[in-house]
Formats: structure tokens, C-alpha cells, sequence
């Protein structure tokens, strides 16, 4: 906190609290004490002498009881408070409370009791946890605190993230089988397609663009996608394989799938683009935050999405 500010104020804002505690301790005395008025003849009075309106007197009667217990006990259990907890910030206390503390015991507390589930887990193979509900339930709920943001709550992607859910295994960037995925998740991945115009040539930047349209099997223009078919060979086929069917070892799209989702859409804008500029995905290792059991559920989570009876997306 002193990064902040100056411990001055810590110093300040105690002394007030101190100060405060007693003023007030010092002010329930005085009030409490009942003091004795006297009229002028010196005989004692019930009342404090003040009179107002001609007829309105005050009388001199102490605080309740129960009022002032009260008040008491108020500055009994701030003393007691400000002893045992952090609440004047130059002492910590007697307990040495501290919420940070507080929430590394109650995640420890946590951990040990769902240790023995995660152990459980881990001992079984990744095809076989995919079948598991409860196993699901809880690959889903890390699904939907660490992958959701950038692959949607159901897995279905957006431009530039893939889909996780597609049932081909032609469909995926890297393949879906288990040891991939575990990969995948556990040490990221880094998908790069350099700029490619100048390889092909800028002006045959359209022509290849139809030809990889033809190869996914969408409206074309025959003549230019002729034309494009020599390029793609010598220049394309080294990462998206001759036929446009992608490299999974290098995280080269299957372009020429008729059901892939594509990951920054199949326009002819959209195709000349990729050429043009490249593009690059970075999906985060997530061995930095997550534990190796974690990993294991969430890979058998996306394994189910792949392979499990679900719906009939068959993408
Ligand atoms: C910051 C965004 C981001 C987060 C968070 C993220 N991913 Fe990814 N993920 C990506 C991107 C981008 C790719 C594609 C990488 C590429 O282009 O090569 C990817 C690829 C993948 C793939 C490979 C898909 C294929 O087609 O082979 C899997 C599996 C995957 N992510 C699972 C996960 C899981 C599980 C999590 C949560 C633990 C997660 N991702 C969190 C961005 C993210
Ligand atoms: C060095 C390897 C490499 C070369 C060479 C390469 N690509 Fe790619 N290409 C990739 C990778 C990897 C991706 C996925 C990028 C990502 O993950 O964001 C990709 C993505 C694409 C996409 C976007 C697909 C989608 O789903 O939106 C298109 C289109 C594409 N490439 C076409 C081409 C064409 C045409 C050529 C030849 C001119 C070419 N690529 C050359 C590696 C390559």
C-alpha cells in the first residue's frame, strides 16, 4: 500500500481513530456525571436553570442506563477490535490477521478436498474421462473460466478462433485425437502464414484466391482458378499440402474441406487477404496457471466435444 502513498497517513489516520476513542470515552464521563445546579439562593434544583418561553424548563436528568451501556460497550468492542485486528495500519494485530492469508488457507482447504477427484481423474485415459459426466460438468466450468473469452461458452469459435467441437478430424488445426490436445493446451500453439503475395506475384494474388475457392468446393472462376492451380502447387502446397488438405503438424488448414469452419471466413476478400497480409493465431500455453490434472480434464472435455454423441454436428 505504501507504493501508493505515503505511510504518513497510516500514522494520521491512527492517531484520528486513538484520539477519537478517547475523546469520546472522556465525553461519556463528563456526561454521565451528573452535575448539580443550584438556584441563586444556593438550593439545588431538578432542573439545569434554563428556561425558555417564559414557562419551558430543562430538566437535569443523566442519559439512560441502557443508552450509555451501549455507548460503552461500542468503544469496549473497538478497543478489543483494533487490538486483535489490522485496523490502525502501523499495527497489525494480535492474530496477524490478513485476508490474503485468509484466502491462501480456504484455497488450500479447497484444493486438498477436491485433490482426491482430480487424482481419480487423472488415472483415467482421456477417451474413456470424455464419458464421464461429472468429469464433463467440471471440464466445462474451466472451459468457461479459461478458454471461453477467446473460443465462445460453447466452443464453437469466432473469426480466428477455431471451433472445438467439429466431429471431423480433418476439421482441426493440430487434429483432435488426445495427445494432441493435452499438447495443445499444456504448450500453446503458434499458427504463422507469412504474407504470401510476393511469392505468387501480386497480380496473381486473384487467381489463386479462386483457385483455393474451387478446391473447397465454392463458386469460382474457372478460368482464373486454372491459372491459380500451378502457384498454390509450388508455392502453397509446402504448408497446406498438394491438394489444399492442410498440414496438422504445422496448424495448416484443410482448405479444401467442404465443412470447415474457416477461422477468418471463405469470401474472395477474405482469401486474398489471408494471401496478402498472412495471418498468425496464438493460442497461450496454459501450464503457467493450470496443473497438469486440470489439463487432463479440460483435453477430455474438448475430446467429448469432438467425439461425444452430441447433436448432429457432424462439421
Ligand atoms: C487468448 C485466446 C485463447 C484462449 C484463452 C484459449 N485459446 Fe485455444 N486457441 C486460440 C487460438 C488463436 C488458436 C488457434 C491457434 C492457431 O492459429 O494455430 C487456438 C487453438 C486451440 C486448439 C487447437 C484447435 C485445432 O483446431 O486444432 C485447442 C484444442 C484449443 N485452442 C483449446 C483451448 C483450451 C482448452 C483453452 C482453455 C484452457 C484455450 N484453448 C484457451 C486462442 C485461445
Ligand atoms: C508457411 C506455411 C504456409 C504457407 C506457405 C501458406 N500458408 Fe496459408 N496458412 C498457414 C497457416 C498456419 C494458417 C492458419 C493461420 C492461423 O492459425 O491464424 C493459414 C491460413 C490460411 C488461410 C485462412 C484459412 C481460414 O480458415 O480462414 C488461407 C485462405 C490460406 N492460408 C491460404 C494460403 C494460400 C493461398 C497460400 C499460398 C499463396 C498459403 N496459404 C501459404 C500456413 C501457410
Amino acid at each position: 500500500m505504501d507504493k501508493f502513498t505515503s505511510p504518513g497517513w497510516a500514522y494520521w489516520i491512527g492517531g484520528v481513530t486513538i484520539v477519537s476513542l478517547i475523546g469520546l470515552a472522556l465525553f461519556l464521563r463528563a456526561t454521565a456525571r451528573q452535575t448539580v445546579f443550584r438556584d441563586r439562593n444556593g438550593q439545588v434544583i431538578a432542573t439545569t436553570g434554563h428556561v425558555w418561553d417564559g414557562d419551558l424548563q430543562e430538566f437535569n436528568n443523566p442519559l439512560p442506563r441502557w443508552w450509555m451501556g451501549l455507548f460503552v460497550l461500542t468503544l469496549v468492542f473497538a478497543v478489543a477490535y483494533l487490538v486483535l485486528y489490522p485496523g490502525l495500519a502501523f499495527f497489525p494485530g494480535v492474530l496477524h490477521f490478513t485476508s490474503a492469508r485468509m484466502y491462501r488457507q480456504e484455497s488450500k482447504a479447497y484444493e486438498a478436498r477436491i485433490a482426491p477427484i482430480y487424482a481419480k481423474y487423472n488415472a483415467m485415459p482421456v477417451a474413456e474421462l470424455a464419458k464421464d459426466p461429472a468429469a464433463m460438468a467440471t471440464g466445462q466450468r474451466l472451459f468457461l473460466t479459461y478458454c471461453a473469452q477467446c473460443h465462445g461458452s460453447d466452443a464453437g469459435g469466432s473469426r480466428g478462433f477455431p471451433k472445438l467441437t467439429s466431429r471431423n478430424p480433418k476439421n482441426w488445426l493440430y487434429g483432435d485425437a488426445s495427445a494432441t490436445l493435452t499438447q495443445t493446451i499444456t504448450d500453446g500453439r503458434e499458427g504463422m502464414m507469412p504474407p504470401m503475395a510476393a511469392a505468387i506475384g501480386e497480380a496473381n494474388v486473384p487467381a489463386v484466391a479462386n483457385y483455393v475457392r474451387s478446391l473447397a468446393g465454392l463458386s469460382h472462376d474457372a478460368a482464373l482458378a486454372a491459372k491459380g492451380e500451378p502457384l498454390f502447387a509450388t508455392v502453397c502446397a509446402a504448408c497446406h499440402g498438394s491438394g489444399g488438405d492442410g498440414n496438422q503438424m504445422l496448424g495448416a488448414p484443410d482448405l479444401a474441406s467442404k465443412t470447415r469452419q474457416w477461422l477468418f471466413g471463405s469470401s474472395l476478400a477474405a482469401i486474398e487477404s489471408a494471401i496478402e497480409h498472412g495471418h498468425s493465431g496464438h493460442m497461450p500455453a496454459q501450464r503457467s496457471h493450470l496443473e497438469p490434472e486440470k489439463i487432463h480434464v479440460l483435453a477430455a472435455y474438448i475430446y467429448g466435444l469432438g467425439h461425444g454423441e452430441r447433436a448432429a454436428d457432424t462439421q
